[in-house]
């Protein structure tokens, strides 16, 4: 059996193109024992892939990507074509953690990104099967666990959602409202302001490009902010360091801003200190055991239709890199996807 895979031909020194790969086809071994072959139907793209482009991958991230092979460790969601593995019958559909590429051979047993990709039978008939690259994946874990380490899920106050209309953010803000906060959201278009208010249903929602961003936060919560979960990091961590009110909590789940280029502060550390702000990292693939609780959250709400979700859909494996490029710039709208 034959996979069409894409491989990174160099990396990119600052913003990430179509020449910086290239598709190959390669031969796959007949699954063995514990062993599937899978047909991957949709793949995911994140921007976590920019950060693994680079020789100085962030220490303790997914490892960086080798020039010349395959890109190992990317959320995929396929069909089973071939089995040798208990409790994957082909034609089930399962996630795994080969994607950018047409097939793979996948072994039940590998643990895959810190578990939250290891191969995972899903139940599709009451959603699509893309919607486990979104709500019901990773995404869907990254948001919940954010919301959930900074103790935001039983509080009432203001949290401010930067990357608001993204693949997390739009998440964060629908969880974080269905469970009573009040919800301010940035987007970097009036397109996607006007998605986060009307549809996604935010409190107040603005664009970060078109003002100050302290302006547009004294605006959209005159009260100052409890709580923020800040995926972009640089002037915007900035900016939610100066509205936190004392005893503010920040979720640090990225920062996207600086992933093409240099890192741009905060110049404000020292507000943490005389505000008294808890500001935690985390990663959602570190809250694995968290999955099932989410998926049964979040499957309830979409299947009340209280909880939304919207893709950018690409189509063709070899649209994949400039996925990736319109994502990093900001020119899609909630997840990301690659159908193949
Ligand atoms: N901690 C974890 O486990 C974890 C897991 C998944 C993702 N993440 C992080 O979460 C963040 C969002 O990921 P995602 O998959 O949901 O992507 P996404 O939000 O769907 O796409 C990225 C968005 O970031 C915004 N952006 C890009 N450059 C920016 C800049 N310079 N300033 C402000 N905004 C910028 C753009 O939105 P606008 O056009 O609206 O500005 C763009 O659409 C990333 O930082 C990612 O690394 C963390």
């Amino acid at each position: 059996m034959e996979s069409v895979q894409v491989q990174v031909r160099e990396l990119p020194a600052g913003e990430v193109g179509r020449r910086h790969f290239e598709l190959t086809t390669v031969e796959l071994p007949d699954p063995g024992p514990g062993q599937v072959l899978v047909r991957n139907t949709w793949t995911s793209v994140d921007p976590g892939l920019r950060l693994r482009l680079r020789a100085d991958a962030p220490q303790g991230y997914f490892p960086a990507f080798p020039p010349g092979s395959a890109m190992d460790g990317v959320f995929a969601v396929g069909v089973v074509e071939e089995s040798q593995a208990d409790g994957f019958p082909v034609g089930s559909t399962v996630w795994h953690s080969y994607g950018w590429r047409s097939h793979a051979v996948v072994d039940s047993g590998e643990v895959a990104m810190n578990g939250i990709a290891s191969l995972r039978r899903l139940d599709v008939d009451a959603v699509p099967a893309h919607a486990y690259l979104g709500p019901l994946g990773a995404m869907g874990l990254t948001a919940y666990a954010g919301l959930h380490v900074i103790d935001a899920l039983d509080d009432t106050g203001t949290i401010w959602v930067s990357a608001g209309a993204g693949a997390v953010g739009n998440l964060v803000c629908q969880i974080a409202k269905l469970s009573g906060l009040r919800v301010v959201a940035s987007a970097g278009s009036d397109e996607k302001v006007a998605w986060l208010l009307d549809e996604v249903g935010v409190d107040a929602a603005f664009n970060w490009r078109s003002r100050p961003l302290s302006e547009s936060l004294q605006q959209a919560a005159p009260e100052g902010l409890g709580l923020c979960f800040d995926s972009v990091g640089g002037t915007h961590l900035e900016a939610a360091l100066h509205a936190l009110n004392d005893n503010g909590r920040i979720a640090l789940c990225g920062s996207i801003s600086e992933y093409e280029g240099a890192a741009a502060g905060p110049r404000n550390l020292f507000l943490a200190t005389s505000k008294n702000l808890t500001l935690r990292g985390f990663r959602g693939s570190a809250h694995v055991p968290l999955l099932d609780e989410m998926q049964q959250r979040l499957g309830c709400w979409l299947a009340e239709g209280r909880l939304v979700h919207r893709e950018s859909i690409y189509e063709g494996l070899e649209s994949a890199p400039t996925a990736l490029a319109d994502m990093l710039a900001g020119r899609t709208t909630g997840k990301t996807l690659v159908r193949l």
